[in-house]
């Protein structure tokens, strides 16, 4: 581990990971285990992914913990879910304070459990000084959603004269989304495989570096995410240019 850290370029380190969170069911099933069990387990993975980031000094970390999709899931299911996260907030409240992590949400979270959008905005305000890292948590999440929100409140603004058709450009339409505060995520990780975004921060993602391992969420450690920080290190992201005007910047710079 500390082997695979020395590896790790300090002056590279992408500011913004986003996570998707995927495999609870199947890391259950392999086990024979129910898949609330592989939720549960999920819970250490996500304590020990938000304490490397910190470690490594992260500014901002996104979980994909539950989407708007998943409200479809079984009722039980979704009850669980809902149980997971507001024991995990209130276990976990006194560590993001005393680690300086300030806690953030993105999400319809209207539709949570009144219990749980409480005890979120409570850790929410607790670690609004938070200055070494920012944890977002997307809960009841959808990148559709979110842009469908956005332009109904842009058109609002242009309605009423706040803004101007020629002022639109895709940064004021940023600043309409709900992750206006943060830079767009510089690496996606998604486990377990799947080769989909899932309605994901669509519009966020648009020149994020992409990460897909096979490992399950509730399998993967510190190790993995120094893996995927190492990967991402080795590429060159050209944002529409040429490979030799992007080292020929770097030159300059
Ligand atoms: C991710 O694991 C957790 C949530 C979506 C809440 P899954 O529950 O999707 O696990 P799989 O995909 O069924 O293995
Ligand atoms: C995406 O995983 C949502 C989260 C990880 C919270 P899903 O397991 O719900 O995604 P699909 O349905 O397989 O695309
Ligand atoms: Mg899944």
């Amino acid at each position: 581990m500390s082997d695979l850290k020395s590896k790790i370029d300090p002056e590279k380190l992408p500011r913004h990971v986003a996570i998707i969170m995927d495999g609870n069911g199947r890391w259950a099933k392999k086990k024979f285990l129910s898949r609330i069990k592989g939720h549960e387990k999920g819970i250490n993975a996500v304590r020990e992914v938000v304490e490397a980031c910190r470690e490594l000094e992260i500014e901002y970390l996104t979980l994909y913990a539950f989407s708007v999709e998943n409200w479809r899931r079984p009722s039980s299911e979704v009850n669980a879910l809902m149980r997971l996260l507001k024991n995990y907030l209130v276990k976990e409240r006194d560590n993001l304070l005393k680690n300086g992590i300030r806690l953030r949400a993105i999400g319809d979270l209207e539709r949570l459990p009144g219990d749980v959008r409480q005890t979120l905005f409570k850790v929410i305000d607790d670690t609004k000084d938070g200055d070494k890292m920012t944890l977002i948590l997307a809960l009841s999440y959808g990148a559709r959603w979110e842009i469908v929100k956005a332009a109904l409140r842009m058109a609002n603004d242009l309605k009423d004269g706040k803004i101007r058709e020629e002022e639109v450009t895709p940064e004021v339409f940023s600043s309409y989304l709900t992750t206006s505060p943060y830079p767009d995520p510089d690496l996606l990780i998604r486990t377990s495989g799947e080769l989909r975004l899932s309605n994901f921060l669509l519009w966020q993602l648009a020149y994020t570096e992409l990460y897909i391992t096979p490992t399950l969420w509730p399998d993967y450690t510190k190790r993995d995410l120094l893996e995927a920080i190492r990967d991402y290190q080795k590429r060159e992201r050209r944002f529409g240019m040429t490979s030799d005007q992007i080292t020929g910047l770097h030159a300059e710079s």
